[in-house]
């Protein structure tokens, strides 16, 4: 059994976080997300973070990919907005007017060129708006105690898998000292870590953790850590708070996976299958 300070996120808890829809609302009552992903030859990424972004709610989508992903987005987005790098293969600069978004998300299928760090660097510094750092910019993070020291703080949702935690926090000896300095961590930079597994574990500022209770084998297929990215970001576009977020966003994307597992199974499943079971995890969740 886990120490008394572990909590359980369950459909009881996920349910109460949802925010019914009032019906005088407009696309602009459910905020305006930014994803910056994507690079050559990992433009599905960019897709994947968009398409479940857009199945979880969000008003408005932009997309700022490199030149290469312009057609590709635009093709396979029509809801988002696409915006494009003077680069063609990889992130090189920031859109114009960060403040307009009330999300960011960051990471899938960008890559690690140093140009990319040049522009992550910028975002760091000049962002107002909550921002969630997944796959490569975790990893070009981790490398540098001064891109960690310049993290805002409790304005970050951090989405490692295990070895991308390695590298940001530092290796453990086991499973309970890894939590431990996920804690450590957590308080020191005042952000959030969802460590993903089979069993994601969410840390708060405060040092809280919250172990998810759904999703399935499945899952260990690739994208579905790019769909994660996708859902965080557009509830705490939505004005989720960052903890909110965490922990109906790590619900839910589970929960579409077991949804997708009953209609695929678990070996024929992929990232795309979350996606679509999302608008079912939702109205199970309202
Ligand atoms: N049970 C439940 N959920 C699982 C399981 C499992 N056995 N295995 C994986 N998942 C979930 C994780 O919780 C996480 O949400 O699937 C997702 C996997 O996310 P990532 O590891 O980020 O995978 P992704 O990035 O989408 O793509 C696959 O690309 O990032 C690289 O090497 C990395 O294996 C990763 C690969
Ligand atoms: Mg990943």
């Amino acid at each position: 059994t886990a120490p008394s300070d572990f909590h359980f996120a369950t459909t009881q808890e996920a349910k109460k976080l949802v925010k019914p829809r009032r019906k005088f609302s407009h696309k602009g009552t459910y905020g305006h997300a930014l994803l910056l992903c994507g690079s050559y030859g990992k433009m599905g990424a960019a897709v994947l973070a968009a398409r479940s972004c857009l199945r979880s709610g969000v008003g408005l989508l932009t997309m700022h990919v490199p030149e290469a992903g312009y057609t590709i987005l635009q093709t396979a987005v029509p809801e988002a907005m696409t915006h494009t790098d003077r680069h063609q293969k990889y992130l090189s600069e920031l859109p114009e007017g960060l403040e307009k978004y009330s999300a960011i998300g960051l990471g899938p299928g960008i890559g690690t060129d140093k140009m990319t760090k040049a522009a992550l660097a910028q975002l760091l510094t000049t962002s107002t708006s909550p921002i969630v750092i997944d796959a490569d910019a975790i990893n070009i993070i981790a490398t540098s105690d001064k891109l960690k020291a310049e993290l805002p703080k409790h304005k970050v949702i951090f989405t490692p898998h295990p070895k991308e935690f390695e590298r940001l926090v530092g290796k453990a000896k086991n499973d309970y000292d890894r939590l431990q300095d996920m804690k450590e961590f957590c308080r020191e930079y005042s952000c959030y870590i969802c460590l993903k597994g089979a069993n994601t574990a969410i840390c708060t500022p405060e040092g809280t953790i919250y172990f998810n209770t759904t999703g399935n084998a499945g899952m260990a297929t690739g994208g579905t850590g790019d769909v994660l990215t996708g859902i965080l970001t557009a509830l705490v576009a939505q004005n989720y708070s960052l903890e909110q977020a965490c922990l109906l966003g790590v619900f839910a994307h589970g929960l579409a996976g077991d949804l997708a597992s009953q209609k695929v199974g678990e070996i024929g499943m992929i990232a795309s299958d979350l996606i679509d079971h999302l608008p079912q995890a939702f109205i199970a969740l309202t």
